[in-house]
């Protein structure tokens, strides 16, 4: 079985699109991306064409190394017409990720990179929580109730595992959360018993109907290119036993549609958080 995750994003763009009456100004979001593979350019075009629908100014920076991101980092924050600032995410290795981070400016940070915002979220400030954590966690209270389930991330990343187990404990939702990784022993044996999978690994068919629970529920953050169309972490037979979020169609369409939404709150707010 399949979430319905666009009707999701089509609840948060009708939000969105009566915001946007009330703004004085066009909301403009700046996306920048280093050397992005497939799957970053495959979410670029889903943001640029969002945006386009929901009257959004877009613009999209590609960058070829660190010096230039710094200088866009500092321009961008900078230019009060710029209500929004997203870089994509995982930065090349040699990148200083928390420098990086830093440039950003906090009330522009919309996918919450900068340490101000990380630390906001430890306290469960999340108007600036990372977009795909964010709906990874919309998308779970939709279709369940999380309090004292048993919840179980694949993936530490600061984009999505990270920031999505620390909303899952926030207390209102109240989740029992056990974050794996790559030095995680015996993973089949702990998603077994989860009532909730999330799953962030970015690698195709990851997760197969063995490591799943009947009537649980999986939602595949996971984006990967194979023979050449986009596919999750989660095996498609997955969904014969849990409730399961579609790629494409999924996560990432909700995550565009919150990101989209932030911007214009951004642009309503004055820039201040
Ligand atoms: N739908 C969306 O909106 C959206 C947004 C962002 C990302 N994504 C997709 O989500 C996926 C994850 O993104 P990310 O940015 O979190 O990637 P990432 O930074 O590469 O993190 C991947 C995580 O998976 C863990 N991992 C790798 N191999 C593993 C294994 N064999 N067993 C268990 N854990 C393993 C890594 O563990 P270690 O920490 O130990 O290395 C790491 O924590 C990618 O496919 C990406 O394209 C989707």
């Amino acid at each position: 079985m399949l979430i319905d995750c666009k009707s999701i994003a089509k609840s948060i763009d009708e939000e969105t699109l009566s915001l946007i009456q009330k703004a004085s100004v066009k909301p403009r979001l700046v996306s920048i991306s280093v050397k992005p593979d497939q799957g970053t350019i495959s979410y670029l075009r889903s943001q640029q064409k969002k945006a386009q629908s929901l009257g959004i100014e877009y613009e999209m920076i590609n960058i070829d190394d660190e010096v230039q991101l710094e200088e866009s980092l500092l321009r961008t924050s900078q230019d009060e017409s710029v209500h929004g600032i997203f870089v994509s995410h995982p930065l090349p290795p040699n990148f200083d990720e928390i420098k990086i981070a830093h440039l950003i400016e906090a009330n522009k940070d919309i996918e919450g990179r900068n340490p101000l915002n990380m630390g906001r979220l430890v306290y469960g400030m999340e108007d600036f929580a990372p977009c795909t954590a964010t709906a990874v966690v919309r998308i779970l209270t939709s279709v369940t109730n999380l309090t004292g389930k048993s919840v179980v991330v694949i993936g530490r990343s600061t984009t999505v595992g990270l920031p999505t187990s620390i909303m899952l404990l926030r207390r209102d939702r109240s989740a029992t959360v056990t974050v794996c990784h790559s030095k995680t022993k015996d993973i089949p044996q702990i998603t077994k018993n989860a009532d909730v999978i999330v799953v962030a690994v970015g690698k195709a068919c990851f997760l197969t109907p063995e490591m799943v629970r009947d009537n649980s529920v999986v939602v595949d953050v996971g984006i990967n290119v194979v023979d050449g169309k986009i596919v999750g972490d989660s095996d498609i037979s997955v969904q014969q036993k849990a409730l399961v979020t579609p790629v494409p169609g999924g996560v990432g369409v909700v995550t565009t549609s919150i990101l989209m939404n932030r911007v214009v709150k951004n642009a309503l707010r004055g820039g201040k958080n």
